[in-house]
């Protein structure tokens, strides 16, 4: 059975595009560590099974890892999907899903980790910004890269606007990201990730022109 599990903190758009990508999945599990995330209400509207996991409630980040550990594990999936998942996770969960653990993040990697992405990105005057899906190792935001999206920052962008655009592509590379693990055509040697089988159409380089 290919089950997916989804993490969220808040809004959750990225789990809505994966919800709605008619992914090769059998099943689909979101948890939340915030019971006020607004993206569980989406999930349920998506007749997904959901979970919450509130950290608040554990004396320690090991407790709650494990604790989360423990509800995913039930789940048996063959991926497990961060999608604005805003905790820090410990190594050793990370390395219990090494391999099977997926985030996307609001940058090109390894530019800008860690938060506040797109403000750093104006204040560095970068010329091109955008997204990036990559498998989670213990460094923070610098495991194998699977898929980016390039977008051209222009002249009177804001934090707004240039969030709003790498938003778009966020929910376009995504869902094929993880399309692609789930038909076993992602294969990791020396940190790079090699997409087998894939088709020209889907891995060119998408930059996006000003009307996108
Ligand atoms: C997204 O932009 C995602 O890339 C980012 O949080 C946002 C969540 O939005 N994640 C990170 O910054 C993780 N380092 P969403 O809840 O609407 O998907």
């Amino acid at each position: 059975m290919r089950s997916l599990v989804i993490l969220i903190s808040g809004r959750g758009s990225n789990m809505q595009a994966l919800l709605e990508a008619n992914l090769p999945v059998d099943k689909i599990t979101v948890i939340s560590n915030n019971p006020n995330a607004s993206g569980l209400i989406i999930a349920q509207q998506h007749s997904v099974e959901t979970a919450v996991i509130d950290h608040r409630s554990f004396p320690d980040r090991e407790s709650f890892d494990a604790a989360l550990a423990e509800k995913i594990d039930t789940c048996k999936p063959k991926l497990i999907a961060l999608a604005g998942f805003m905790r820090i996770l410990s190594d050793r969960f990370v390395q219990h899903y090494e391999g099977r653990l997926i985030n996307v993040h609001p940058s090109l990697l390894p530019a800008f980790t860690g938060l506040n992405t797109h403000s750093r990105a104006l204040q560095e005057g970068v010329k091109i910004h955008g997204c990036t899906v990559h498998f989670v190792t213990s460094q923070l935001d610098h495991g194998p890269i699977v898929f980016q999206a390039a977008i051209p920052i222009l002249p009177d962008d804001t934090e707004k606007t240039l969030a709003s655009r790498v938003l778009k592509q966020e929910h376009r590379i995504y869902p094929q990201a993880v399309r692609w693990f789930m038909l076993d055509q992602l294969k990791i040697l020396n940190h790079c990730v090699e997409v087998r089988k894939a088709s020209v159409n889907d891995i060119v380089l998408h930059s996006p022109g000003l009307q996108e």
